[in-house]
């Protein structure tokens, strides 16, 4: 088990470089093998679910270097269909490899992901998208056969935007006969990413980005080289432990565009932002002002930076609430942040914080990837020292959060 400490209340200054967008590289990896060539991805950050995604595609026959931030994939010899289990386990979003594999090889094998931490995660979106482009999906013991003659594109209206299932329904598209659109699709800034990637190999696709995406079935790809861009729930994040050390840094590498939602919120926190092209700048000084928030899908304010939120309103100044729309169990970090001696109630899909300052720090256990980070966030507001347990949550999507914020003048280190 690793563990985080963090000793808190000093504030962080200076200026840190944002990773590579966790959430953006894993459907490139994925698309990459609906290409029979080389893709080179750049800016890849380095952590656990890239090397699951690079875990899976070996064992499917792709050879994959990663040299620095630059991952090559080989896709030539991929020639098994089958994502196996204990991959699925360690990375629910491994199952966007089906829309995939279903486009290169018109067959796919996996297994059902159950239930997660941060609450049930069905997958029903993503085979009816893959059922409407053609797709005999078969589940049968918790097994999951998905074949396809051939892909033929078609209407695709969904009743949720879902990121992955969009991203599924993307990838099985590419290569289908005839034109694809998918009405109701996640408009998050990943999705435009991708379908650039996917433009770049020489996909056909429009709309990315917006709720109606268009896709013209090609025949084939071409290599491509893609700059994979910055992590906006990173960069949130980071800019949670700023304010909650009471700190003024400047964050590089990420676009302050596709974080409006985030940046109105901590605005009105009391921060103070300046906007650069791939730059924000904040200066926080005092205690966060009291806020209520809801999570939504994209352009609204994202479930990933939720918990971050909620130690930023256990140590704020008033009462504030968060309410959860998307993932309904995400509220584990609430009760180890009462340990810290927050005052925080739980009601249902809403939880309400009245501010106390400063927290006290004692040992805590991350329980899921963003509500480990918001432990970070906490400890950076509590007096004395808060040992992280199960930090491995946090390594899955932060390359090294304790360099970037030890970068930052924080007294923070892995312990173990
Ligand atoms: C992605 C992100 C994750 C983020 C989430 C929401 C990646 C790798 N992960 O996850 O970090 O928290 O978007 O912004 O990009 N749903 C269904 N049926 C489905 C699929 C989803 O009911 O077939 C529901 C889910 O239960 C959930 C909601 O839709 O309540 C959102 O899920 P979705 O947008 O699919 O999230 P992910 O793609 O899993």
């Amino acid at each position: 088990m690793s563990i985080i400490q963090v000793h808190g209340l000093q504030p962080l200054k200076g200026e840190v470089g944002i990773q590579g967008s966790k959430n953006a590289v894993l459907p490139m990896m994925a698309a990459s093998i609906l290409h029979r060539g080389t893709v080179v991805l750049t800016h890849v950050p380095r952590i656990q679910d890239v090397y699951c995604m690079k875990g899976i595609l070996e064992y499917m026959g792709c050879e994959c270097t990663l040299e620095g931030d630059r991952l090559t994939i080989h896709t030539d010899a991929l020639t098994d269909i089958h994502i196996p289990e204990k991959y699925l386990k360690a990375m629910r979003s491994s199952i966007m490899m089906l829309g995939g594999l279903l486009g290169r090889c018109k067959e796919a094998v996996t297994c059902y992901p159950g239930g997660c931490s941060i609450g049930e995660r069905p997958i029903d979106l993503h085979l009816y998208a893959l059922r409407t482009l053609g797709a005999e999906v078969e589940e049968r013991d918790g097994v999951i056969r998905a074949t396809a003659g051939r892909l033929q594109g078609g209407e695709i209206d969904f009743s949720f935007p879902s990121v992955g299932a969009t991203e599924n329904a993307l990838l099985a598209a590419v290569l289908a006969e005839g034109i694809t659109v998918i009405r109701g699709a996640a408009r998050e800034p990943e999705i435009m990413e991708l379908c650039t990637m996917l433009n770049s190999m020489g996909a056909k696709v429009t709309g990315g980005g917006s709720e109606v995406i268009r896709v013209e079935g090609v025949k084939g790809l071409h290599d491509t080289v893609f700059e994979v861009p910055g992590d906006r729930i990173a960069a949130g994040t980071y800019l949670s432990c700023i304010m909650a050390s009471q700190g003024e840094a400047v964050l590089t590498g990420v676009c302050p565009r596709q974080m409006t939602a985030v940046l109105c919120a901590v605005k009105d926190m009391g921060a103070e932002i300046k906007e650069y092209d791939k730059e924000i700048a904040i200066a926080m000084k005092g205690r966060p002002k009291a806020v209520n928030l809801k999570t939504e899908p994209y352009p609204g304010f994202p479930t990933d930076l939720q918990s971050p939120m909620l130690s930023l309103l256990a140590i704020g100044e008033g009462t504030g609430s968060i309410r959860e729309t998307i993932f309904e169990g995400r509220f584990a970090t609430a009760y180890e942040l009462r340990k810290m001696g927050a005052n925080i109630r739980v009601e249902e899909e809403k939880a309400l914080a009245a501010g106390t300052y400063p927290l006290t720090g004692c040992p805590v256990e991350a329980s899921d990837l963003r509500g480990g980070a918001a432990l970070v966030v906490a400890g950076l507001a509590a007096e004395g020292d808060t040992i992280i347990r199960n930090c491995g949550h946090i390594l899955r999507g932060y390359e090294d959060i304790c360099r970037d914020l030890q970068k930052l003048g924080a007294d923070i280190r892995r312990i173990l």
